[in-house]
């Protein structure tokens, strides 16, 4: 094998193409993500960060998308520098990539499935194969509650853009701020709300059924 050259990326040949392969929209999304978690001020535990700098083997999937969606100008219109060219490329590739709901509305009513909605970049059923974390995003609308819910899984999540409030355990709900780490550990229940603001989140789960459709209920015994 030929030594790197970076005369090569002049010239078209195949080391140059080697190094551009970062091409699809999954693929500069997840570059994206990797490096606004690489930046960030406030450290996510290390164990939820173990194996995201790997290779990962990318799924072909069917395409989905979903009315959420239409949040992202606005969304991405608020969004602080840290978090502006992550969003950005989402907004952009937002029909390139596979977007998913856990509920119905017989979950939560009609709102709430008009104005929610995930991407999950890393996972057991993402665009990246993973059988240790679940990575990726989600999106609630303006005027959303979504109610104590728990799953086995512990989480992180990063605000991206836009405002939101949370709630963990039998706490009241608090207001974080884009680039602030929220820790939810294993079955402790949490909840979030918008006002009149959209929300875009980051999130992480490892430790737990990585695809587990949460139990919407307060947990029965609450750590906080
Ligand atoms: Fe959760």
């Amino acid at each position: 094998m030929p030594p790197r050259n970076p005369s090569l990326a002049a010239t078209g040949g195949r080391e140059n193409r080697r190094e551009d392969r970062v091409t699809t929209a999954p693929e500069r999304l997840l570059q994206a993500f990797r490096q606004y978690l690489g930046a960030l001020s406030e450290p996510v535990p290390s164990r939820f960060l173990e194996g995201l700098g790997e290779p990962m083997q990318a799924r072909d999937l069917a395409l989905r998308t979903l009315d959420c969606l239409a949040h992202l100008d606005r969304i991405a219109a608020s969004a602080p520098p840290e978090s502006h060219g992550l969003i950005r490329l989402l907004a952009d590739h937002r029909d390139q990539l596979v977007w998913g709901q856990t509920y119905t509305a017989a979950d939560f009513g009609q709102h709430f499935i008009d104005n929610y909605g995930w991407l999950e970049l890393i996972g057991t059923r993402g665009h990246f194969e993973s059988e240790e974390i679940a990575a990726g995003f989600l999106i609630l609308g303006p005027g959303v509650h979504y109610p104590d819910h728990h799953h086995a899984a512990e989480e992180i999540y990063v605000p991206l853009a836009g405002e939101a409030e949370w709630r963990k355990g039998n706490g009241s709900f608090l207001r974080w701020q884009p680039g602030e780490v929220i820790h939810h550990p294993s079955n402790v229940s949490h909840a979030m709300r918008t006002g009149s603001e959209p929300l875009l989140a980051l999130y992480l789960w490892r430790g737990g059924p990585l695809a587990q459709r949460s139990v919407i209920a307060p947990a029965e015994t609450e750590a906080f």
